[in-house]
């Protein structure tokens, strides 16, 4: 695996590239986007802001959010999570999108101007070390981030941190149903077969993610599967890569990698 410094650099550098020239990722396109966030909730923005999706779930039907809570979202792109669930906690509430790209930021900030959202705040920085004090948050959604972090125990624990007593995860995330074990080639070849940046060479299987957020102290951890991944989807960015791999080895593969969604609850008493 590369070092964390050069996957955050790759990851940045991909994400500038596509927000600028507008493309999408993760299986993300506006049709998709209208699949999973249905035509009310995409019908409420402006057809600019959906178009500026990279997501592959739906965090915000998962999070239930409700009036009044604060709410965190991690990588949150070009702002289109952040603002369904600011028309959801409503003026009583507040939205944070913390992303590390400053050409996403600089896209998030013109789309809650667009839908003059007041509620919002995007901030610079990483998910690793959230800028934002202990105690303080309702609900951490994400959507197709996690995956992408080189140290993704350090961001549950830093999720952990910053979510209140008894405040929840509710995150769409690409997960490894399974394992990558009893396939003709190592699970090292086919990590580097695959793109980090399209969101499935750094995914984790579902046994070390529970792992993880048991370690950072959640409880009521939930996985469920979204959909399954297309050869197109895990291979859009190398896809001179797929001749590494046997056709027996990718479909394999395919059964393998999904999109889930990933409940959890940080427990009342702790903190
Ligand atoms: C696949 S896109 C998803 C964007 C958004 N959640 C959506 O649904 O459209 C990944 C986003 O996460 C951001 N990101 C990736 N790794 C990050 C990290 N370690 N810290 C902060 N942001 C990160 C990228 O800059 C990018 O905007």
């Amino acid at each position: 695996m590369p070092d964390s410094t050069t996957i955050k650099e790759a990851v940045r550098e991909v994400y500038s590239q596509r927000i600028q020239e507008g493309s999408s990722c993760c299986g993300g396109a506006t049709s998709t986007e209208i699949m999973l966030y249905g035509e009310d909730a995409i019908t409420t923005l402006p057809e600019g802001v959906v178009t500026t999706s990279f997501g592959c779930g739906n965090p915000i039907a998962l999070a239930s959010l409700n009036p009044g809570e604060v709410v965190l979202d991690l990588g949150s792109g070009g702002g289109l999570d952040v603002l369904l669930a600011a028309q959801r906690v409503g003026l009583a509430g507040y939205v944070y999108g913390l992303d590390m790209t400053d050409a996403m930021l600089e896209v998030a900030r013109a789309n809650a101007g667009k839908v003059g959202a007041t509620n919002v705040e995007f901030i610079k920085g990483e998910i690793e070390s959230i800028p934002l004090p202990d105690n303080t948050v309702s609900v951490v959604i994400s959507n197709c981030v996690i995956n992408l972090s080189p140290d993704k125990g350090q961001v549950l624990n830093d999720v952990f941190r910053v979510l209140k007593p008894g405040g929840r995860v509710a995150v769409s995330d690409v997960v490894i149903d399974g394992d990558l074990s009893e396939l003709p080639v190592s699970e090292e070849q086919i990590r580097s077969a695959l793109s980090w940046a399209s969101c499935v060479a750094g995914a984790l299987t579902v046994d070390t993610y529970k792992g993880y957020l048991r370690d950072a102290g959640f409880t009521d951890i939930a996985f469920e599967i979204q959909h399954r991944y297309s050869p197109e989807n895990l291979f859009s960015d190398t896809p001179e890569d797929l001749s590494k791999l046997s056709p027996e080895v990718i479909s394999e593969l395919v059964q393998r990698f999904a999109s889930m969604n990933i409940t959890a609850v940080k427990p009342a008493g702790s903190r």
